[in-house]
């Protein structure tokens, strides 16, 4: 049976210039490039400078994926950003970014699932793709969690950077089996009772202001390595492949020993893991885009190796999905 796939054409990422590294951090609270390699893996992170919003690291972005899919701002009629950071309460980061590439009138609007907004994003814009509602999807993961951190508190403040990275989805043909290119799976998750375990404790609706990001690392540690392996099985099964069809693994980077306990309980080779954990640290919604883009330009990912993607996040949310690239 024919199917109408979401296939990926394109794929761009930026990080903003300014490095920060663990002996950077360790000058403002007390901790040490020791122990956040140990704990986390992560050495640097990115931050955006002040003049920069999420909207200009997600145009940015946008514009590499626009290119690399041989596409212009003027062919795409769908926007959706998945992101926790946006420039302002509203209109949305989609609806600027949408003004700032110069798109025509379409759709845009941002997807909230923090660190988990990207794969989300991926399942919403392939509901409007698939039915034909769009025939240039742009899919943008951007954030400057570095703005929601606490600096006094240093059980968060080491573990979190800045980034964007996007995708262009437009429509192909397929056969409706596991051969087809484009995105054939996913599973998404959400248990709202988890809320404390990893929330900003502000809001418009609340305290009136933008809040920091409160976490329980331990417990949402515990958290990921379980659930999002049962996600990712649920993704495998409904995109009709096995693990073992797997090329690459592009796994959201919180801390590369949650990397490596779900690809170990997965029973996924470490070599088909992309890392950017040690140099991006957390980006949220933006690092598994920047991840798959740096897969690609590195020449590991090529066209037609099968991608699975998993995420975890505030909410608490989660989520896997499965594309033919
Ligand atoms: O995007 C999804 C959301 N985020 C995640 O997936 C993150 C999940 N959690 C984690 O990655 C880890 O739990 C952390 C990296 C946050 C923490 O690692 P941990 O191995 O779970 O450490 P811990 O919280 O058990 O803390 C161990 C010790 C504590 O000291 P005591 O009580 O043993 O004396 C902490 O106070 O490490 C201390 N500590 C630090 N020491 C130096 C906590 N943060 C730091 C720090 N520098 N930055």
């Amino acid at each position: 049976m024919s199917l109408i796939r979401s296939v990926m054409t394109g794929v761009g990422a930026y990080l903003p210039p300014v490095v920060v590294t663990n002996d950077d951090l360790a000058k403002v609270v007390d901790t040490s490039d020791a122990w956040i390699v140990e704990r986390t893996g992560i050495r640097e992170r990115r931050r955006a400078g002040p003049e920069q919003a999420t909207s200009d690291l997600a145009v940015e972005a946008a514009s590499a994926a626009l290119a690399d899919a041989g596409k212009t701002a003027a062919d795409v009629d769908l926007i959706i950003v998945a992101t926790t950071t946006p420039d302002l309460t509203f209109p949305a980061v989609a609806a600027i970014v949408q003004r700032k590439l110069g798109c025509p009138i379409g759709i845009a609007f941002d997807v909230q699932a923090v660190c988990s907004g990207f794969v989300y994003a991926m399942a919403v814009a392939d509901g409007f793709v698939s039915r034909g509602q769009a025939k240039c999807a742009l899919v943008i993961g951007a954030d400057c969690m570095t703005r929601l951190l606490d600096f006094g508190d240093r059980t968060t403040c080491v573990l979190f950077g800045d980034g964007a990275g996007a995708v262009v989805l437009v429509p192909g043909e397929g056969r409706g089996d596991a051969t087809d290119r484009g995105l054939l799976g996913f599973a998404l998750r959400c248990d709202g009772t988890k809320q404390d375990l990893l929330y900003v404790d502000g809001g418009p609706s609340t305290t009136g202001g933008v809040g920091h990001l409160r976490m329980q690392g331990q417990q949402v540690f515990r958290h990921a390595v379980v659930n999002i392996t049962e996600a990712v099985h649920a993704a495998v099964k409904a995109s009709g492949i096995e693990i073992g069809d797997v090329d690459w693994f592009v796994p959201h980077q919180a801390n590369s020993r949650i990397l490596a306990g779900v690809a170990h309980r997965l029973g996924i080779d470490e070599a088909r893991v992309i890392t950017t954990v040690s140099r991006h640290a957390n980006t949220s919604a933006a690092s598994i885009p920047l991840a798959l883009a740096e897969g690609i330009a590195d020449g590991r990912v090529k066209r037609g190796d099968m991608v699975l993607m998993e995420a975890m996040g505030g909410g608490l949310t989660w989520g896997a999905c499965a594309i033919r690239f």
